[in-house]
C-alpha cells in the first residue's frame, strides 16, 4: 500500500551563459552595488538562442533519472511547472517525455509561477497517494529572460534561467518522503506580479511586470505563514528542521523569514547571488548547490517554501 511520495533524486541545472551585473548596467541604468545591496543577486545565466524551456528541462530530468537510478520507461506521471512553455500547447511535460523517450504516461504542465515547484510536490504527492502514478518526474522550469522588459531596470535585473528536477516515487515506508504540503494563491493581487499579455489576450508574449515593493510587502508575511502551518500539520517542531530551502527572489526576504521564525541563518540555503531568481526552477536549483555542497544528506527534514504571480505560496515538507 502506497503510504509515501519518496523523494528519490532532486538535480538542476543552469543554462551556460553566465551575465553579470556589470553586464546588465550596459543595458539598463543600474549598477553592480545596487543590485547587490538591494537583492544579494551578483550574477544570473541565460539561455542561448538555441535553448529553451523544454531543453533545460530536459537536461535536468536526465540527470534526475540517472541519480534516482530508475530506467526513463518506469515514469508514469510528468509534471512540469512552468510560466514559460515553449509554446502555448502542448504541454511542455510532453515535449520532456518526447525528448526523454518515455512511453506513454500521465504528462502535464502547472502555472504557480515562482511557486510552482512547491505546487508541483502537493500535485505529484496527491496522485501518488491516488494510485495514479507509481514513479513521477517533477520538473520546474523558467527561463524569464525570454519574457524580461529590457527597458525596465526595477525587473530585468532580478531573474535568471534554469531547470529542476526530481524523481518522486511511491512507497510504503512510513515518516519518510512528503510530510506535509501547504498551498495558497489570492488572486486578488494579480496586478502587482505578471506578464503583460497571452494567447487568449492578443497572440503576443507579454512582458514581465512586477510592483517590487508591492510583492515584498506580503513575502514574508505568507512565506512564514505558510511554514508555520507545514510544520503544524505534519506534526513537526521548526528546530527539527536540518535545512530551509527557499525561493530565491531577494536576500532581504530570506533574512526578513528567517529572523521572523527564528531560524538559525546557517540553516538557510541561499543562492540567490549565483542564479538570481529563476522562477519555478528555483528551489531545485538552492538543494542542488546545497547537495553538492555537501550540506544536504539523505535523512535530512528539508523545508521548502516560495511565493509568486498569482499571488501563489506554499511550502512543502521533506523527509529524504
Ligand atoms: O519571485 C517572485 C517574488 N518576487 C519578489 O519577492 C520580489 C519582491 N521585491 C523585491 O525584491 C524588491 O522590491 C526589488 C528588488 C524589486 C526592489 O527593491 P526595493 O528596495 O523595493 O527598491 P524600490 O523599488 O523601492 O526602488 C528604490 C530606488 C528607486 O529610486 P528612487 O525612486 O528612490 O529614486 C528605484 O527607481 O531604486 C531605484 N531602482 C534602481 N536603481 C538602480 C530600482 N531598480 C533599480 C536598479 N538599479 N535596477
Amino acid at each position: 500500500m502506497t503510504i509515501s511520495s519518496i523523494v528519490s533524486s532532486l538535480c538542476a541545472i543552469t543554462p551556460d551563459r553566465l551575465v553579470t551585473n556589470n553586464e546588465l548596467a550596459n543595458i539598463v541604468d543600474t549598477s553592480d552595488a545596487w543590485i547587490k545591496e538591494r537583492t544579494g543577486i551578483e550574477q544570473r545565466y541565460f539561455c542561448s538562442d538555441l535553448e529553451t524551456s523544454s531543453t533545460l528541462a530536459t537536461r535536468a530530468a536526465k540527470l534526475a533519472i540517472e541519480k534516482a537510478n530508475i530506467d526513463a520507461n518506469d515514469i508514469d506521471l510528468i509534471v512540469c511547472a512552468t510560466s514559460t512553455p515553449d509554446r502555448t500547447f502542448p504541454a511542455t511535460a510532453t515535449l520532456i517525455q518526447e525528448a526523454l523517450g518515455i512511453p506513454v504516461c500521465i504528462a502535464f504542465d502547472i502555472q504557480a509561477v515562482c511557486s510552482g515547484f512547491v505546487y508541483g510536490f502537493g500535485v505529484v504527492d496527491a496522485m501518488i497517494k491516488a494510485g495514479q502514478a507509481k514513479n513521477a518526474l517533477l520538473i520546474g522550469v523558467d527561463s524569464f529572460s525570454r519574457i524580461m522588459d529590457w527597458a525596465d531596470r526595477t525587473t530585468c535585473v532580478l531573474f535568471g534561467d534554469g531547470a529542476g528536477a526530481a524523481v518522486i516515487r511511491a512507497s510504503d515506508e512510513q515518516n519518510k518522503g512528503i510530510l506535509a504540503n501547504i498551498l495558497r494563491a489570492d488572486g486578488r493581487y494579480n496586478s502587482i506580479l505578471n506578464v503583460s499579455s497571452g494567447a487568449s489576450l492578443g497572440s503576443k508574449v507579454g512582458k514581465l511586470h512586477m510592483e517590487g515593493q508591492a510583492v515584498f510587502r506580503h513575502a514574508v508575511t505568507n512565506i512564514s505563514e505558510a511554514i508555520v502551518l507545514c510544520c503544524e500539520k505534519a506534526g513537526v517542531n521548526i528546530n527539527e528542521i536540518d535545512w530551509f530551502v527557499p525561493h530565491q527572489a531577494n536576500k532581504r526576504i530570506l533574512d526578513g523569514v528567517a529572523k521572523k521564525l527564528k531560524i538559525p541563518e546557517e540553516k538557510v540555503i541561499i543562492t540567490v547571488d549565483i542564479h538570481g531568481n529563476t522562477s519555478a526552477a528555483s528551489v531545485a536549483l538552492a538543494f542542488d548547490h546545497a547537495q553538492k555542497e555537501g550540506k544536504i544528506k539523505k535523512g535530512d527534514l528539508v523545508l521548502f517554501e516560495a511565493m509568486g504571480g498569482g499571488l501563489t505560496w506554499g511550502a512543502t515538507l521533506v523527509r529524504l
